[in-house]
């Protein structure tokens, strides 16, 4: 669960290229043919792929089921008038409208850890999504949950920030346990520890394309993120676009 981390999270994100992300994006909609106006964004954590489509003016709902998170994203959206925030949980949120894209990005969905959410979740996107819209969202692969994070352990040394990243990969569940520690300062001198623990389930490709399809998604197609080649045993990050009928 996001905590703490949350105030630390767009620091140690600063090398994730959201305006790339968000160009990316519009360019499926161009792909796709679609006009989209508005969209729903799960998960949407601190709000920076949020920011780039409040900034262009779609009209945007967004949320997360973290309030640490959530006051992050509400610092960063507040002067849109076309952004509502809200606190839900991706597995059972009600929003009494549909529409025309539902989002999804940096393997929020690997945080549902069984199948019986992931199909909830799967159902309720395609439930509060317009006939012939557009359900976009990307994941941690099977590959990089297993194999390249799986039991290894990473350190990071920023100066103010110094943290542990040690993982651990259940065989039988398919989840990865992230124990994470952080010493921060903010006068250079004096550090604060914290620590959580974040679990990301991996799943194998037919896991996510069967259960799109036992929630009623008709097209789907699956690409190496953020290109659209599609993704190969080796992929990292893989990108889902679902389209419901
Ligand atoms: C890795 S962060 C990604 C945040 C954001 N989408 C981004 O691109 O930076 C994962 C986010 O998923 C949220 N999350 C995890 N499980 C959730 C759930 N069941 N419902 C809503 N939010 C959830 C977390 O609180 C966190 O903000």
């Amino acid at each position: 669960m996001y905590g703490e981390f949350a105030f630390l999270y767009d620091e140690l994100m600063d090398d994730f290229d959201y305006e790339g992300w968000f160009n990316y994006i519009e360019e499926i909609f161009r792909r796709y043919d679609k006009d989209i106006r508005e969209i729903l964004e799960m998960a949407c954590g601190t709000g920076s792929l949020s920011y780039y489509f409040a900034k262009k003016g779609y009209k945007l709902t967004a949320f997360d089921r973290s309030e640490e998170m959530l006051s992050i994203a509400y610092d960063k959206l507040r002067r849109f008038k076309n952004v509502k925030l809200l606190r839900q949980d991706m597995v059972d949120f009600k929003i009494n409208k549909k529409f025309d894209c539902i989002l999804s990005t940096c393997d929020s969905i690997n945080y549902i850890l069984d199948e019986k959410d992931l199909l909830k979740t799967f159902t309720n996107a395609y439930n509060h999504l317009r006939d012939g819209g557009l359900f976009i969202f990307d994941i941690n692969s099977y590959y990089k949950l297993k194999e390249l994070i799986g039991n290894n352990i990473f350190l990071q040394d920023r100066g103010e920030i110094f943290y542990t990243w040690q993982n651990q990969f259940d065989l039988d569940t398919n989840i990865c346990n992230f124990y994470l520690t952080f010493f921060y300062s903010q006068d250079g001198e004096h550090f604060l520890r914290f620590d959580e623990e974040h679990k990301e389930r991996a799943y194998k490709n037919e896991e996510i394309i069967n259960t799109l399809k036992e929630a009623g998604f008709d097209k789907i197609d699956v690409y190496e993120a953020f290109s659209f080649h599609p993704a190969g045993k080796e992929s990292e990050r893989i990108k889902y676009v679902a389209m419901k009928k």
